[in-house]
């Protein structure tokens, strides 16, 4: 595989470092609704689910950036046209989702009864969005059904990179991956 057939390091680096804080969020954001409402370990939690999301929002804009910037490699030909359809529609809907989750976030936090600030990573206090508490419900559900929808299209995004890699065996999955050993 040459350097063309492959995604760049930033490319790489962004994908695998937002891959692990998204699936840090989820986890987080599933534990932290659970603590004891009003306990100390539920703020931290809070403070450090909001700080991340935050930072992956950052990140977000930035790789979208770069992904506009730099063409992706073309996938195999041996896909279809319905299948590369749907990669693309995938890919598109994880970067809506990167993008969208955290600004449902901060509707949330914005419109919050509890009106608690966010100091991102106890440094930078985030400003609340100028928003009617009403919309508190809906940010909520909005934040709640992005989050299943995430986890449904990394399903499905997970399950393809894998079938590339071990049922179709071909380079999908590899450009993804840092090159390891000798290149041609
Ligand atoms: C990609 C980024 C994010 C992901 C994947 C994510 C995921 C989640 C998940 C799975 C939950 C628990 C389910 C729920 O109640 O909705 C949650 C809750 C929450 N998240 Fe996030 N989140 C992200 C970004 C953010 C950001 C940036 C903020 C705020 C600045 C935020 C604020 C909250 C709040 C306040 C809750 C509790 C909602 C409630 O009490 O109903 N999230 N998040
Ligand atoms: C939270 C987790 C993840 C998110 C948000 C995510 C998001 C994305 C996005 C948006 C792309 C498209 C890149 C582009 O062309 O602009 C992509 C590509 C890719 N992802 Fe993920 N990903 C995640 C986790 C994973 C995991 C765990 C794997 C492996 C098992 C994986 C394997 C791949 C591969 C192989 C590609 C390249 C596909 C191609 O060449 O067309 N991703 N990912």
């Amino acid at each position: 595989m040459t350097s063309r057939d492959r995604y760049d390091g930033v490319a790489m680096g962004l994908h695998w470092l937002m891959a692990a804080a998204i699936i840090v969020l989820l986890v987080l954001g599933f534990v932290m609704i659970g603590q004891r409402p009003g306990s100390p370990e539920q703020f931290k939690l809070y403070q450090l689910h909001k700080s991340v999301g935050v930072l992956v929002f950052g990140l977000a804009v930035l790789r979208l950036g770069w992904r506009l910037g730099h063409r992706p490699p073309p996938l195999p030909d041996t896909m279809g046209k319905a299948e590369r359809l749907v990669a693309h529609a995938g890919h598109w809907a994880l970067y809506g989702l990167m993008l969208g989750l955290p600004l449902a976030g901060w509707v949330v936090v914005s419109t919050s009864p509890y009106n608690i600030p966010t100091v991102i990573f106890g440094m930078v206090g985030l400003p609340h969005l100028p928003l009617p508490r009403d919309l508190n419900t809906l940010a909520k559900g909005t934040h709640l059904v992005g989050a299943w929808v995430l986890i449904a299209t990394l399903v499905g995004h997970v399950t393809a990179a894998l079938r590339h890699h071990f049922v179709l065996r071909d380079q999908v999955l590899a450009r993804m991956l840092p090159r390891f050993g000798r290149e041609k």
